[in-house]
């Protein structure tokens, strides 16, 4: 989705921009193409080794000013490093990238056989995948899996999980995926392998709770006039946007029946996309991922 989100953020070739989940720098390398070198391009990702490959493919681009490790739920903390505090646009594409996606030895996908890791940051000292897997009680376990993975066999999963615990610990994704297909037969298989470890990976990284964290955040990052574009790929990530967007749109938040406001509170945002943006084709075509990509974006208000 660079070409849209490229295209609904970057309103000034000479801005301030942050991109806080820059990945292996692909979002950062379309903006600097989109800016002049007087523009200033700020990067986070809490995946170290992402970074890395971020700041060598960005090496020649002078707009590029700094690609750090971090999580962006401490952004306020981070941009105190920095010249520019205030930005023309933020992005967040929220979620794991191709490559974690494809690297066996991350642990995020049931397609290959590695460690059941699922840490967007390696040197987090856990939860691993494994540690909630061989630990969590059965209640918690169908929780996991019905909150995170809208899974509706999560009871059934929970107690064939635990009942295989007493053989000894589940520790790879093969193991683990061998479970979810015993229970779950076809036509469901698929859907539940993806739904299950989807849920697993949101567990073990946090995530619905880091995407609130960080709205506000990003928010009070913007200069006025300012944009704030979020990617999600399922549908728990796009409501949180989209309640955050309509809530910040509408500022009042007194009840319907209230006849007079008295809560005070102003709109904060306008909506640049009334509807979310969707992957044209093409982009479906070259990447099978971008199928799920839903792009968001507002702006901020200027009074
Ligand atoms: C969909 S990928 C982004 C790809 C990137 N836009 C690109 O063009 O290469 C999502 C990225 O968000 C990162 N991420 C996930 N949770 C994060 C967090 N709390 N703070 C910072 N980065 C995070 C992941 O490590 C991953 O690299």
């Amino acid at each position: 989705m660079a070409d849209q989100v490229v295209r609904l953020l970057v309103t000034a070739p000479d801005g301030a921009y942050l991109d806080l989940t820059a990945g292996d720098g692909g979002h950062l390398f379309w903006m600097a193409q989109a800016t002049t070198s007087t523009a200033r391009l700020y990067g986070v990702d809490v995946d170290a080794a992402a970074v890395k490959r971020a700041k060598r493919r960005l090496d020649k681009e002078q707009a590029v000013r700094d690609v750090v490790h971090a999580s962006y739920a401490h952004i306020d903390q981070i941009v105190t490093r920095w010249p520019d505090q205030r930005f023309t646009g933020v992005l967040l594409d929220l979620g794991l990238s191709s490559l974690q996606l494809d690297q066996a030895e991350r642990g995020f996908s049931h397609r290959f056989d590695g460690p059941l890791d699922m840490r967007f940051s390696q040197d987090a000292p856990g939860p691993t995948a494994a540690d909630l897997i061989n630990t969590l009680e059965v209640k918690r376990l169908a929780e996991m899996f019905r909150e995170f993975g809208e899974e509706k066999q999560a009871a059934r999963l929970a107690k064939a999980i635990v009942r295989e615990r007493q053989d000894g610990m589940i520790l790879t994704t093969r193991h683990f995926a061998d479970i979810i297909t015993r229970v779950v037969k076809p036509p469901h298989q698929a859907k539940s392998l993806a739904r299950i470890f989807q849920a697993l990976r949101i567990a073990v990284n946090k995530e619905l709770d880091h995407i609130d964290i960080v709205l506000p955040k990003a928010l009070a990052l913007l200069q006025p006039g300012g944009r704030l574009a979020v990617i999600s790929y399922h549908s728990l990530e796009d409501r949180r946007v989209k309640r955050f967007f309509q809530q910040e749109a509408k500022g009042c938040i007194c009840p319907p029946r209230q006849p007079v406001c008295t809560c005070g509170r102003k709109p904060t945002l306008s909506l640049v996309t009334r509807k979310p943006v969707e992957a044209t084709e093409q982009e479906i075509q070259a990447n099978s991922r971008a199928r799920s990509a839903r792009l968001r974006v507002a702006e901020r208000r200027t009074a």
